[in-house]
């Protein structure tokens, strides 16, 4: 595994082996993903490779006991993602390119509202998610011409988790389980 990874990686174990609260993971977590995204000269090129059709979502670690995962998150021209939710926290580094990031919350009737402004991530730049924090949101590449990519981290082996899509016109909810491209 390549230095700067590895590194991430360690600080990532140590913050839950600690058995940290969210709110400290997820400062800890930030800080690390802050370092790993602070130079793009160490993602492969085999998890940097975007598809035509749809955004992927490379598998970079998968703690061994699935505590946490990191993947790179390959974005084609103009590619976006459904709004979302992740049950689970998230951290997001910005690694080359551009990401636009729209929060967005359930009413209690079910709609699907758009809950502040959309946020553009540069690279270098760290959001977060979670179910305390704010775990709704559709991401889109701010690039209709060019490959974005971000790292993300997630409290779990994200690939395997259940979680949900909501559309924004019905209110309609789906269950959906995100895999990975590449495992
Ligand atoms: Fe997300």
């Amino acid at each position: 595994m390549e230095k700067r990874l590895r590194e991430f990686v360690d600080e990532v174990t140590a913050l839950v082996d600690a058995g940290s609260d969210e709110p400290r993971v997820l400062a800890g977590v930030r800080a690390a993903m802050g370092r790993l995204v602070a130079r793009d000269d160490w993602l492969p090129d085999e998890v940097a490779r975007p598809h035509p059709q749809y955004y992927q979502q490379y598998l970079l670690y998968r703690e061994p006991a699935g505590r946490f995962s990191v993947v790179s998150f390959v974005w084609g021209p103009g590619q976006k993602t459904p709004v979302h939710d992740h049950t689970v926290w998230g951290v997001i580094g910005m690694l080359r390119g551009g990401e636009v990031c729209a929060p967005y919350r359930i009413e209690p009737s079910g709609a699907v509202v758009q809950a502040g402004p959309e946020v553009r991530l540069q690279p270098g730049d760290v959001e977060a998610v979670s179910p305390t924090i704010g775990d709704v949101h559709r991401v889109s590449n701010a690039f209709a011409d060019r490959v974005s990519i971000s790292i993300h981290a997630y409290g779990a082996d994200i690939g395997k988790v259940r979680r949900h899509v909501f559309d924004t016109a019905t209110g309609a909810v789906k269950e959906f389980v995100s895999g990975y491209s590449n495992a």
